[in-house]
């Protein structure tokens, strides 16, 4: 009870932080881009706590972003559509804003993403024509600029690179997304061949900036993941046989209540871990929906002590598996803007992140500090 009604002050953060700084003092140390009493600061000998941010969290709660964590990512600001939207014209001022905000505090950044078949920009795939072998010269001349242009960019905050999102087919049967899932990249080359060269160009972009520091950096990243594992390890195998060494996995984790359980997350992370892979949770929330279809529900308290356990049973599978684990990345800070209140059904609040609002924490956030 006494942490609900701190929650609902709306200094509710600060005895925390006095507590948390004396406690800090004495105990371990955490690098001075965490903030004290934060969430990162609870997880320093974890792994690193991230949000994903866009301009809007910049304009309407600077505060709460300063209060949990040590990493970002770009909502969406690092996407081609984005930060490329002619072939002429980059748009680099919010991703700069990003940028420069992290590099202020001495935070790190996930480069998300290099290459999607959503949010990318018809130009890059204008005059580009299946089969034809000149064509295809010009998509990898253009899929290399583009990558090298922001790589180069952000090489100096990023730690982390999401190179390839999304590429594993939902289908059974088959491993990769094709066209009948709206890849353009798969349907232009006729193959998963666009994995390899967008994994290639990252390389080589980093390590033409330093060389060796492209290592640890190159990930790939999905969602249900649980479910993809076989298929990704696939895909990492034949990436290795084209000379390609994938350090990591980003597993998304837009969870529900109830899915994945604890047993199948634990399953997938020891498939990646016992074969070498990096591990990262990428874009986590939590929606109280289970069916896409369900009419909009109410908060009440019952939903989110029930919201704040399933957090908790994440968190303590996550955090069981901290050799593997480099980072923990919210989609977002805080329920009242969270991509999910618009997705599936437009208009459908949803509650799926650690606080209400900028000044709100929710059950959630108590219960992943509670261990
Ligand atoms: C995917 C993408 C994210 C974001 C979410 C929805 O998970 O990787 O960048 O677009 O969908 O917001």
């Amino acid at each position: 009870m006494q942490r609900f009604s701190l929650a609902r002050s709306r200094m509710w953060w600060l005895p925390l932080a006095l507590a948390s700084g004396l406690w800090l003092a004495g105990c371990h140390s955490a690098p001075e881009s965490t903030p004290r009493g934060s969430v990162a600061e609870k997880y320093a000998d974890y792994f690193s706590i991230g949000a994903a941010v866009s301009a809007w969290h910049f304009d309407h709660t600077p505060d709460a972003l300063a209060r949990d964590f040590n990493r970002l990512t770009c909502e969406n600001a690092m996407k081609a559509q984005n930060i490329h939207p002619t072939e002429a014209t980059y748009d680099w001022t919010e991703a700069d804003r990003i940028a420069d905000y992290a590099r202020e505090r001495g935070l790190k950044l996930t480069g998300h993403t290099l290459l999607w078949h959503r949010q990318a920009p018809d130009w890059l795939f204008a005059g580009v024509t299946a089969g034809d072998s000149e064509s295809l010269e010009l998509l990898k001349s253009r899929l290399k600029s583009q990558i090298e242009a922001v790589i180069n960019r952000y090489a100096d905050v990023v730690d982390n690179w999401d190179v390839v999102n999304e590429a594993i087919s939902n289908a059974s049967g088959k491993v990769y997304r094709d066209r009948s899932e709206q890849s353009q990249w798969y349907e232009l080359f006729g193959s998963e061949e666009y994995i390899y060269w967008a994994f290639q160009y990252a390389r080589d972009a980093l390590e033409a900036i330093e060389p060796g520091s492209s290592l640890g950096k190159l990930y790939y990243n999905d969602y249900s993941v649980t479910a993809k594992v076989d298929k990704i390890l696939t895909m990492f195998d034949w990436l290795e046989s084209r000379g390609i060494r994938v350090d990591g996995i980003g597993f998304q984790s837009h969870e529900n209540m109830t899915w994945p359980s604890a047993n199948d997350l634990q399953g997938a992370f020891d498939k990646f871990a016992s074969a070498g892979y990096k591990i990262k949770i990428s874009e986590l929330d939590v929606t109280v929906y289970s069916d896409s279809a369900a009419p909009e529900v109410p908060y009440t308290p019952a939903l989110e002590t029930a919201q704040a356990e399933r957090f908790a049973t994440l968190f303590s599978v996550y955090r069981k598996n901290k050799a593997s684990i480099t980072s923990v990345t919210f989609w977002g800070v805080s329920d009242d803007h969270s991509w999910l209140n618009n997705q599936p059904v437009v208009g459908r609040d949803d509650y799926p992140l650690l606080y209400k609002d900028a000044n709100t924490p929710k059950a959630a956030r108590a219960a992943i500090m509670d261990f």
